[in-house]
């Protein structure tokens, strides 16, 4: 009897803890950002950022949102009209430098030799690993084998070289800041996104791992585990479009994100979507997969394709 005892306190201590750790660091991201000044602590990692898949949408919003604290920027994109424009409103906005350099991550290996070379005179202090590609959801053996080469060289690719470009002249200079744009759909399995999905697990442990490896060297190394946002990667959708609470606009999203750099090294970025991904930790497996089945045929819908049950 007296053990049962003790394992129930145990379990209500242990509830009660997860609880007060919860909303510490609910407190950690959202409230105390705001009490101090992050411009400050965001230039103490040096004076460049760059931001991959800059040109549109969350990397676009976290290009300008950088450049408001005062940062240089260099913006990685593969359209060369699309980064003069963006690279010219920045520097007229903000009145900061800004570099570009025009890479298709969808090339592979190919691209590297010329971003590293354009790097060799920069100290990159931030570096947002943001590109990747998105594809409608599909049973695995219907994804065109374009589209995963895609996702392997654009979503896992990128990052992973990028980072093994730019990390060493971090750990020289003994600070810098790696955020890595991973996606709550990588928490979980999901069918009908599977190799999308799975791309995005993959950064969120190569994200976690890095940040043992290099936390001790002065490295702050962030995993954003984003859920949808409006951009064009979502624009197909009037669903996702109807529930702005749920679904920020990439600016507004952006500008809770970037509050918890030097902060949380795995974040939701943004307070909706840490509830979002509370509740997504909370559930069980099935009923995750029920409900995605259900979204996913909504998107389904929305792109004139026939429903599919898992
Ligand atoms: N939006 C969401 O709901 C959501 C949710 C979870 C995670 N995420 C993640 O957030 C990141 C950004 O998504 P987003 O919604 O902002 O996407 P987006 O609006 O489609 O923007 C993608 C950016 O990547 C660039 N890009 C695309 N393919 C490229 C390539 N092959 N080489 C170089 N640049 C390329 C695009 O520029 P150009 O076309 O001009 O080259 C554009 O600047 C992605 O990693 C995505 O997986 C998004």
């Amino acid at each position: 009897m007296e053990i049962l005892a003790a394992v129930g306190v145990c379990f209500i201590m242990w509830n009660f803890f997860s609880l007060l750790h919860y909303w510490y660091t609910m407190i950690k991201q959202y409230v105390m950002p705001c009490l101090l000044d992050r411009t400050k602590l965001i230039r103490q990692y040096g004076e460049w950022a760059l931001v991959t898949g800059a040109t549109d949408g969350i990397g676009k919003a976290y290009a300008e949102e950088l450049a408001s604290s005062g940062m240089n920027i260099i913006l990685v994109s593969r359209n060369p009209k699309k980064l003069k424009n963006v690279s010219e409103t920045i520097t007229a906005t903000y009145a900061v430098k800004t570099r570009y350099i025009v890479a298709d991550f969808g090339l592979g290996c190919e691209v590297y030799p010329d971003i590293k070379e354009a790097l060799k005179d920069v100290d990159v202090g931030i570096l947002v690993n943001n590109v990747g590609v998105f594809y409608h959801p599909q049973l695995t053996t219907e994804v065109p084998e374009d589209k995963l080469w895609e996702i392997i060289n654009i979503n896992i690719g990128a990052a992973v070289m990028m980072v093994h470009i730019v990390l060493p002249g971090m750990v020289q200079r003994k600070r810098g800041a790696i955020i890595n744009v991973s996606s709550a759909s990588g928490s979980k399995p999901t069918p009908l996104l599977s190799v999308y999905a799975s791309s995005k697990s993959f950064i969120d442990h190569f994200t976690r791992a890095l940040h043992y490896e290099y936390a001790s060297k002065g490295i702050f190394i962030q995993s954003l585990v984003t859920y949808f946002v409006q951009t064009n990667m979502t624009a197909f959708s009037t669903f996702l479009k109807s529930k702005p609470y749920l679904v920020p606009d990439a600016k507004e999203y952006v500008r809770q994100a970037v509050k918890t750099i030097g902060i949380s090294r795995r974040t939701a970025g943004h307070l909706s979507h840490s509830i979002q991904l509370s509740l997504t930790y909370w559930l069980p497996e099935w009923l995750w997969v029920s409900m995605l089945n259900i979204l996913f045929n909504i998107f389904r819908k929305e792109h004139n394709l026939k429903p599919l049950k898992l």
